[in-house]
């Protein structure tokens, strides 16, 4: 029983890792980090050979990713925006799969100039539209210039960030208690 954390970036010297310092505290009990570069993310496309919303049994190689899934009582999706939308993996990740999503609880920490607003908005409607999930809240960050354009990273105890601590409390406490949840 476990909740699943999946990164939408896949640079391991970015900003999630920051974002990441901040939320993995407030998670009590079980979780998995997947992402771009972190098994069992899918790494290959492979959606030409099956119909996700009619799949009977996945390619070995979606196969891991889809018993991860499958195992997740609810996600925390922590994402980059990319040009005004959410990052291309993250997409094609979710559009591996469709029976494992449905219904489950889910809540987005976007994060970006402007707090990655394009992003979360387009993220909240194939989650919630497309893959049936029940989107209980979200958050988004705003990051000032030199976080994302220069070389200082977010470490996770920064103001902008730390001054939504009680929102990602509340929308935590929302997320273990909409399934019965094991510790
Ligand atoms: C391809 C690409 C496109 C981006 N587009 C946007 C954007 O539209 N809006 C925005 O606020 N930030 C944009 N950014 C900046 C990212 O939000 C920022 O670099 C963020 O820190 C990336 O996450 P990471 O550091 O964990 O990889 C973009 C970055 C990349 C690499």
């Amino acid at each position: 029983m476990k909740l699943g954390i999946i990164r939408g970036s896949s640079s391991t010297r970015g900003n999630t890792d920051g974002i990441l310092n901040w939320l993995l505290p407030f998670i009590k009990g079980n979780y998995q980090i997947a992402g771009p570069g972190i098994a069992p993310y899918p790494t290959e496309l492979l959606i030409d050979q099956y119909l996700p919303a009619m799949v009977t049994k996945y390619p070995p190689q979606v196969k891991p990713w889809a018993d991860f899934v499958r195992s997740c009582q609810g996600f925390i999706v922590v994402t980059p925006e990319y040009n005004n939308g959410y990052p291309g993996y993250l997409k094609m990740a979710m559009d591996h799969l469709f029976p494992e999503w449905k219904s489950k609880p889910v809540f987005i920490i976007s994060f970006g100039g402007r707090g990655g607003a394009q992003c979360y908005e387009q993220l909240t409607k194939v989650l919630a539209g497309g893959l049936k999930m029940d989107v209980i809240d979200g958050i988004r960050i705003s990051v000032p210039t030199k976080y994302i354009a220069g070389s200082t990273k977010i470490k996770g105890d920064e103001p902008f960030v730390t001054e939504h601590s009680e929102s990602l409390k509340s929308a935590v406490s929302k997320l273990l208690l909409s399934r019965p949840f094991e510790q």
